[in-house]
C-alpha cells in the first residue's frame, strides 16, 4: 500500500525523504514522489517506476528543511506520473495513503466552484476540498477538521501550505499514521521502520486528530481542535530488522530468524507453568463459541488455530475470510469470542469485521505483530506475536509466530479441559525447549534448491494435504503463488478424486503433506492415485514411508501433533523462496502486492 514519510527539521529533508521512502518500498508501490519548501516555495517531483527513478530526478544536497514523500500503489487512475503522489490545489500540497470514498460527489462540487482536476486521484479532490475550506476559513487548522468532517473511507494525510512554510500537518482514520520525534527535527511515517534510521520515539496518530509539525515542536489536537497530549513511545526493536543483514532477500532472513522468533514468542507467553497460561490465556476460558477472522496468510494460521483449538479445547470454531466475514450473516452469542489475527493490525477487511463483532457486542481478542496498530487498539482482548519488523511482503516469521500462540492457547484449553494428559504436557514441554534447534535444522536442507530447481517451470503446482495438514497446503501453495507466479493450488487430498485430478498430467508436481499418523495411510491412497497418473510427487512427511509413495521425499522431525504444523510449513516457505529465486522474481516486493492492505 501507499508509505508516507515527511520530515521538518534543521538538516536537509531531500536525502531524509528518500531513505524513508527507500525503507517503505516494501509495502509495495508504483510511483514515488516528493514535496519540498524552498524559498518558500513548493517544489514537487514524482516518477513513475522505482524511487531509483525519483531520485535521479533530485539533487539530494539541495538546501530544503521541510518536505513530504510518498510511494503509490495504484488504486484511484493509472500508475503514472500525473497521478503519482504528492497533489497541489491551490495552496495545498498533499501526500495521502487510503481511499477518499466520497471523492466522486466532492469532485462535482469543487468543479462547480471552479476548481480544475489533472489527475484520476481521489487524492487531488481531497486537496482541493482542503484548500476550499481554507479559502473560507483563511485558518489551516479549521480547514482541516472540515476537510476530516468532510471525507468518507479511509486516510492518512501529510499536507503543506504555501502560506505556512514552517509547518507540516498531519491528519488520519483508519489508515496507519505516527508522528516521531528526534534530535534535529520531526517526522510523520506510515510505519516506525522508515524512522528508525533517526529515531525510535514516535506516537501513535489516532483517527480524526490533528497533528501540528515544526522542527522544535510537535502539537496535536482532537476533533475539536482541542490541543491534547498523547503518550510518547519507544520501539524497542532494532534498526537492523529494516536491513537483510548479508541475506540475498528479506524473506530468506525472516525465515532464517523463526527460531528465535519462536522462542522470543512461546517465552512471552508461557513458562513451563499452568499459571503462565492462565494469566495469558484464562480470559478465554468462559468461551463456547469462537470465530476466527482473517485474511491471506493469517487466515491460514486462523486455520491451523481452529484445528488445535476444536482438537484441544471441545470448543467449535468457525473460520471466516474478513471480507466475507464483514458481510454475512452471523450467528454468535454473549458466550462467543471473535478472534482477528493480522501481521499488521492494519488490514483494512479485518479492521471492519473486528468492528462488526464490536458492534454486535461480541468479544473480541486480536493477535497481532505491529505494536499499537488499530486492530490491536480497538479489540477487548490483544496477543502480541514477537515476531518482530516483518518486511518481505510474503509472510513468513509471522505467520509461524501466529500459530504457536494458537498452539499455546491449545495447550491452555487442554490442561484446564483436560484433554491432555501429564505424558502430553511433559512431551510438549521437552519439546518446545528443542524446538529452536529443530527449526535451525529444517531450514538448512539442501533439498529445497534441487526440487525447486526441478519444477521452478512448472505451469501448475498441486499441494495436497487432509485436516491440519490441509491447513499447511493452503499457506504452502499462497507462499509458491505469490512470489513466483505459478499457479499453486491446495487441496483436501481426499476431494481432489471429485475433479481436479483431471488437471494431473505426466510430470505436473504434487506436494503432499502427511504428519498424523492416523490419516497416513489415506493420504498415501491419494499419492498413488495422482501418481499412477503421471505426477510428480513431493512428500513431507514426519514419518518413514515406502519408496513407492513418493518421488521425492522431505522427512521433518516428528512432534507432538500440537507443535508438528510450526515444523511442517519451513520446507514449504523455503521451495516456494528458491523456486521464485530461480524465477529471478522480485520475491521481497512481488508484482501487484502490498504488504499491509489498508484498502477494501
Ligand atoms: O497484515 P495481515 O496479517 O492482516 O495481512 C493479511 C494478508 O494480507 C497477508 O497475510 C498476505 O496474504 C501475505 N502477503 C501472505 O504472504
Amino acid at each position: 500500500m501507499c508509505g508516507i514519510i515527511g520530515y521538518i527539521g534543521k538538516t536537509n529533508c531531500i536525502k531524509k525523504v528518500i531513505e524513508g521512502l527507500e525503507t517503505l518500498e516494501y509495502r509495495g508501490y508504483d510511483s514515488a514522489g516528493i514535496a519540498y519548501v524552498q524559498n518558500n516555495k513548493i517544489v514537487i517531483k514524482k516518477e513513475k517506476g522505482k524511487i531509483y527513478n525519483l531520485k535521479k530526478s533530485l539533487d539530494l544536497t539541495t538546501k530544503t528543511n521541510m518536505g513530504i514523500g510518498h510511494t503509490r500503489w495504484a488504486t484511484h487512475g493509472k500508475a503514472n506520473k500525473t497521478n503519482a503522489h504528492p497533489h497541489k490545489v491551490g495552496k495545498f500540497t498533499i501526500v495521502h495513503n487510503g481511499i477518499i470514498e466520497n471523492y466522486a460527489e466532492l469532485k462535482k462540487d469543487l468543479i462547480i466552484h471552479g476548481y480544475i482536476f489533472k489527475s484520476e486521484t481521489d487524492t487531488e479532490v481531497a486537496c482541493a476540498t482542503i484548500d476550499y475550506y481554507y479559502q473560507n476559513e483563511k485558518d489551516i487548522l479549521k480547514a482541516l477538521q472540515k476537510a476530516i468532517k468532510t471525507f468518507s473511507g479511509s486516510f492518512a494525510i501529510g499536507v503543506i501550505c504555501e502560506d505556512d512554510p514552517n509547518n507540516l500537518y498531519a491528519i488520519k482514520k483508519a489508515s496507519p499514521l505516527i508522528v516521531a520525534t528526534s534530535n534535529d527535527g520531526n517526522f510523520i511515517a506510515s510505519d516506525v521502520p522508515a524512522i528508525l534510521k533517526w529515531t525510535n520515539k514516535y506516537f501513535l496518530l489516532n483517527d480524526l486528530e490533528i497533528c501540528k509539525l515544526s522542527n522544535s515542536s510537535i502539537i496535536f489536537y482532537d476533533i475539536n481542535l482541542k490541543e491534547i497530549t498523547k503518550e510518547l513511545k519507544i520501539f524497542e526493536g532494532s534498526i537492523s530488522d529494516t536491513s537483510k543483514n548479508g541475506y540475498d532477500h528479506f524473506m530468506l532472513k525472516e525465515i532464517n530468524e523463526q527460531d528465535i522468533v519462536i522462542s522470543n514468542t512461546i517465552n512471552a507467553y508461557y513458562d513451563g507453568t499452568k499459571k503462565s497460561l492462565v494469566n495469558n490465556f484464562g480470559f478465554i476460558a468462559k468461551y463456547n463459541n469462537i470465530h476466527i477472522v482473517a485474511c491471506g496468510s493469517a487466515y491460514h494460521a486462523g486455520y491451523i488455530g481452529r484445528y488445535l483449538i476444536e482438537t484441544y479445547g471441545n470448543i467449535p470454531v468457525t473460520i471466516e475470510v474478513a471480507s466475507e466475514y464483514r458481510y454475512k450473516k452471523c450467528f454468535y452469542d454473549q458466550n462467543t469470542l471473535v478472534i482477528l489475527v493480522s501481521q499488521s493490525g492494519e488490514t483494512a477487511d479485518t479492521l471492519a469485521a473486528l468492528r462488526k463483532a464490536k458492534n454486535d457486542g461480541i468479544d473480541t481478542l486480536a493477535i497481532i505483530n505491529v505494536e499499537g496498530s488499530s486492530i490491536a487498539r480497538e479489540a477487548d482482548y490483544v496477543i502480541y506475536t514477537k515476531a518482530g519488523c516483518e518486511i518481505a511482503v510474503a509472510t513468513t516469521k509471522a505467520y509461524l509466530a501466529q500459530v504457536s500462540i494458537f498452539s499455546l492457547i491449545a495447550l491452555y484449553l487442554g490442561i484446564i479441559k483436560n484433554n491432555l494428559k501429564k505424558d502430553d504436557i511433559n512431551k510438549i514441554n521437552t519439546e518446545l525447549k528443542k524446538l529452536p534447534n529443530y527449526i535451525r535444522e529444517t531450514i538448512h536442507n539442501p533439498k529445497y534448491e534441487t526440487i525447486a530447481k526441478k519444477i521452478h517451470t512448472s505451469q501448475n503446482i498441486f499441494f495436497i494435504g487432509r485436516n491440519i495438514d490441509y491447513g499447511i497446503s493452503l499457506e504452502g501453495a499462497l507462499k509458491l503463488k505469490e512470489i513466483s507466479y505459478i499457479n499453486a493450488v491446495a487441496y483436501q487430498a481426499g476431494e481432489l478424486k471429485h475433479g481436479t485430478i483431471s488437471l494431473i498430467e505426466l510430470g505436473t508436481p504434487v506436494i503432499a503433506i502427511s504428519t498424523k499418523k492416523e490419516l497416513n495411510e489415506k493420504m498415501i491412497s491419494n499419492i498413488k492415485e495422482v501418481k499412477a497418473r503421471g505426477a510428480n510427487v513431493i512428500l513431507i512427511t514426519n514419518m518413514n514411508c515406502e519408496n513407492d509413495s513418493y518421488n521425492e521425499v522431505i522427512k521433518i522431525q516428528s512432534f507432538h501433533p500440537l507443535l508438528q504444523t510450526i515444523i511442517t510449513i519451513i520446507p514449504l516457505q523455503l521451495i516456494a523462496y528458491y523456486v521464485a529465486k530461480n524465477k529471478n522474481c522480485d520475491i521481497d516486493k512481488p508484482r501487484n502486492l502490498a504488504k499491509s492492505v489498508t484498502v477494501e
